[in-house]
This record gives C-alpha cells, sequence and structure tokens, in this order.
C-alpha cells in the first residue's frame, strides 16, 4: 500500500501542474473567473485562443505520459510480474488525474481531468483511446459541443474497459469506469446546460 501512496503521490505532484491555470496567469488572467470558469484546454481555447490552447494541450498530455512512464518505469524497476507493472502506471497516472483536478499549487481548485485521464488511459490501452478520440472529435466537429463530446467519449471508455474483447482485469475496468464517473460529475454543469440547450458551441 505504501509503494502505491508513493506512486499516486508522485503522480499528484506532476499532475498539480495545472497547465491552463499556468498559461493563464502568464497571459495576465486567471481563468477560473472567465468562460465557463474550467481551467482546461477548451476555456482557456474559448478565452485566450489556439497559442494558449496548443500549450494546455501539451502540458496536461504529457504530465499524463510522464506520470504513467514514471510510474512504469518504477513498477519494471521493483517487479516482474506484468500485473504490477500496469498497477504502477495506473497509481501513477490516477495521481496525476487527481493533481489536476484539486492541485496541491492552485489552492486544490483546478479542471475537469478529460485531457490527463485521456493521455493516461492512451498509455494503459491506446486502443480504447484511439477509439474514444474518434467519437470525441466526430462528435465535437458535429455538434460543436466539447462537453457533449467528453461526456459520451468518456462513458464510451468506460464501458469498453468492460468488454472482454478487450482482456482487461476487473480492477483496470473498475478504475477506468471511477476515472469516467469523475469526469462526469465535474461536468454536471454542462450538463444542466446542454438539457437546457443553453451549453457554449465552441468555433472550429
Ligand atoms: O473537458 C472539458 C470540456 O468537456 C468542457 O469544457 O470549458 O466547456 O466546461 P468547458
Amino acid at each position: 500500500l505504501i509503494y502505491i501512496i508513493t506512486l499516486v503521490s508522485i503522480g499528484y505532484l506532476l499532475g498539480s501542474l495545472n497547465t491552463a491555470l499556468i498559461v493563464s496567469k502568464l497571459y495576465g488572467i486567471n481563468i477560473r473567473e472567465h468562460g465557463s470558469k474550467t481551467a482546461g484546454l477548451t476555456n482557456t481555447y474559448r478565452v485566450m485562443g489556439k497559442v494558449a490552447a496548443f500549450y494546455v494541450l501539451l502540458g496536461d498530455v504529457l504530465k499524463g505520459v510522464i506520470a504513467s512512464v514514471i510510474g512504469l518505469a518504477i513498477g519494471m524497476f521493483f517487479f516482474t510480474d506484468p500485473f504490477m507493472h500496469s498497477v504502477s502506471l495506473l497509481a501513477a497516472g490516477v495521481g496525476a488525474i487527481i493533481g489536476h483536478n484539486w492541485p496541491l499549487y492552485f489552492n486544490f481548485k483546478g479542471g475537469k481531468g478529460a485531457l490527463t485521464s485521456f493521455a493516461v488511459l492512451c498509455m494503459a490501452d491506446w486502443k480504447i483511446g484511439l477509439i474514444c478520440i474518434t467519437i470525441f472529435i466526430l462528435i465535437t466537429l458535429t455538434t460543436r459541443y466539447v462537453s457533449l463530446a467528453t461526456i459520451t467519449a468518456t462513458t464510451i471508455a468506460a464501458i469498453l474497459s468492460c468488454l472482454p474483447v478487450f482482456d482487461h482485469t476487473p480492477y483496470f475496468s473498475l478504475l477506468i469506469c471511477v476515472m469516467a464517473l469523475v469526469i462526469i460529475i465535474k461536468h454536471r454543469s454542462n450538463i444542466k446546460r446542454l438539457l437546457k440547450g443553453q451549453e457554449n458551441r465552441i468555433s472550429v
């Protein structure tokens, strides 16, 4: 257990570097006071434009990937069992997601965690990641509701992780379902706006 907590903590310290908050500070604003008030990629694009969004995309994906790679490397150093390799990868990855959502350096007020979760998912199972990003892009382009695309792709990731064809352990499926649930709960204000027909559309 101490091993897992250590990996989650390493991921947490890395994930707490919420790129949207850092980039918006560099632009002289607080992203949490503008647009949807979310410290994430979509709102950065909405409020600060393409260049800022690019930095956030890079930062939030990279920290998920780096945390997972660190977890995997530590796992491979200490264990020979492939199960422990994936446990280690996921522990550090989940830490990064928790850090992104509730960052240590920003009063525990972060983003919704979709992008960092996506990066960790791709590290754990790139096939599910590829299906999800395809669905996400299709829904975003057709409806221009990023939140709807995120919620749908997230739900599909949870379903796919449970399908026997992807051959995952019940622990893995459960973890992906919990990650998905966190993302969906974080989108509750978006869901309310979607139901009322008041959600912001993104201009692409
Ligand atoms: O992951 C965030 C996205 O799905 C919605 O972002 O800023 O419209 O709440 P936002």
